[in-house]
């Protein structure tokens, strides 16, 4: 038995965010940001409006395409590192609004591995015959926790929000399905990437001393993320395509977590492979959408036709823990 994608669903939310909008809140400029990351514009969610918001319609969407009813789901996977509510997790939100109670809802929080890593887990429940039905939504608000001023714009200019769900399904077509998935963390570089507080270990409350100190905020050591990263995509990448003793040249679309257009030239060059026939990049118009941007850019892909059923996909991803990982998949 495989797991196979049946439907896939994006939803962002209707304010767009330009580089020359965020010129007029820091000091930033529109060659700064584009030079960077290659990020043009974001959208950013609207006061009230939380992850589970944005997962419906992209839920409803895949939902549709895989020609399910939301009572035909067994299980809702959620990822996301802004949870609408500290406690419950996203997917007893979005239970409550599919009108499935019962249905068991499983967060995933592996930052903007979430999808790859929540990928590996839901072909798990389909092989061992667990599931046949699964909605796998991941879902990011997280402009809402940025700095906007000067004092942010190192992280500020990077991020935006959006949702991307799919459906997977289970079946015995040997042309179709997940192939393999390979998982990694290394927590040596746990605070390079990370929202301190409020914590469990520092402070559940969120105190002066915190908002002083900035520890709510986002920090970032970028030099130290990109390094890793332009080294762990192509190394995770090969050693997926290496289990399946498969060439890069059968693989018809790389699809990695779009953290940065530098980062994912530099991912590129070093598999050899080209950047705009083989590395799928939308990071242009959506920013980085941390465990949303995978299927956003999955999404995007599919609707311009850049693959069809049988192709072999590779999605990867690195982020925060550090995390990273990779999935080969036919279509
Ligand atoms: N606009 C204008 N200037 C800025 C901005 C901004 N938005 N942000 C920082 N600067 C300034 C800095 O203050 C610094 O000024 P100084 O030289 O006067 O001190 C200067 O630009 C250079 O700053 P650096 O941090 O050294 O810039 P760097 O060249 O390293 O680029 C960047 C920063 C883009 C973050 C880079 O390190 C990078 O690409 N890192 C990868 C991290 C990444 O993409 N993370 C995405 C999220 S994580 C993930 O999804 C995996």
């Amino acid at each position: 038995m495989r797991a196979y994608i049946a439907g896939i669903g994006m939803h962002v939310p209707e304010r767009i965010v330009t580089n020359a909008d965020l010129e007029k809140m820091m000091d930033t400029t529109d060659e700064w940001i584009t030079e960077r990351s290659g990020i043009k514009e974001r959208h950013y969610a609207k006061p009230g409006e939380g992850p589970s918001d944005l997962a419906l319609p992209a839920a409803k969407e895949a939902l549709e395409m895989a020609g399910l009813k939301a009572e035909d789901i067994d299980l809702i996977m959620f990822s996301t590192v802004a949870s609408d509510y500290m406690i419950p997790g996203g997917g007893c939100i979005l239970n409550e609004y599919l009108g499935i109670p019962g249905t068991p809802a499983l967060d995933i929080r592996v930052q903007c591995s979430g999808f790859i890593y929540g990928l590996a887990v839901a072909r798990g429940f389909i092989e061992s015959g667990i599931y046949r039905n699964i909605l796998f939504v991941a879902a990011e608000v997280q402009t809402v926790a940025l700095d906007l001023r000067t004092e942010g714009r190192d992280t500020a200019v990077l991020f935006g929000d959006g949702a991307g769900a799919v459906v997977i399904r289970a079946t015995d077509d040997p042309n179709r399905g997940i192939l393999t998935s390979k998982l990694h963390a290394d927590g040596r570089y746990a605070r390079d990437l990370m929202i301190e507080a409020p914590s469990t270990r520092d402070n559940p409350w969120l105190t002066k001393e915190i908002l002083d100190q900035n520890k709510h905020k986002i920090t970032m050591n970028g030099r130290n993320v990109f390094k890793h990263a332009v080294t762990n995509f192509p190394a995770v990448i090969n050693e997926a395509l290496e289990a399946l003793h498969m060439d890069k040249s059968e693989v018809k679309l790389v699809v990695t977590h779009q953290a940065n257009l530098r980062i994912s030239e530099a991912v590129a060059k070093r598999l050899e492979l080209p950047m705009h026939d083989v590395v799928f990049s939308n990071i242009q118009k959506y920013g980085n959408t941390t465990s949303a941007s995978i299927p956003i850019a999955l999404y995007e892909a599919f609707k311009a036709g850049r693959f069809t059923i049988g192709d072999t996909l590779v999605l990867a991803s690195f982020g925060s823990g550090f995390t990273w990982g990779a999935v080969v998949l036919k279509w």
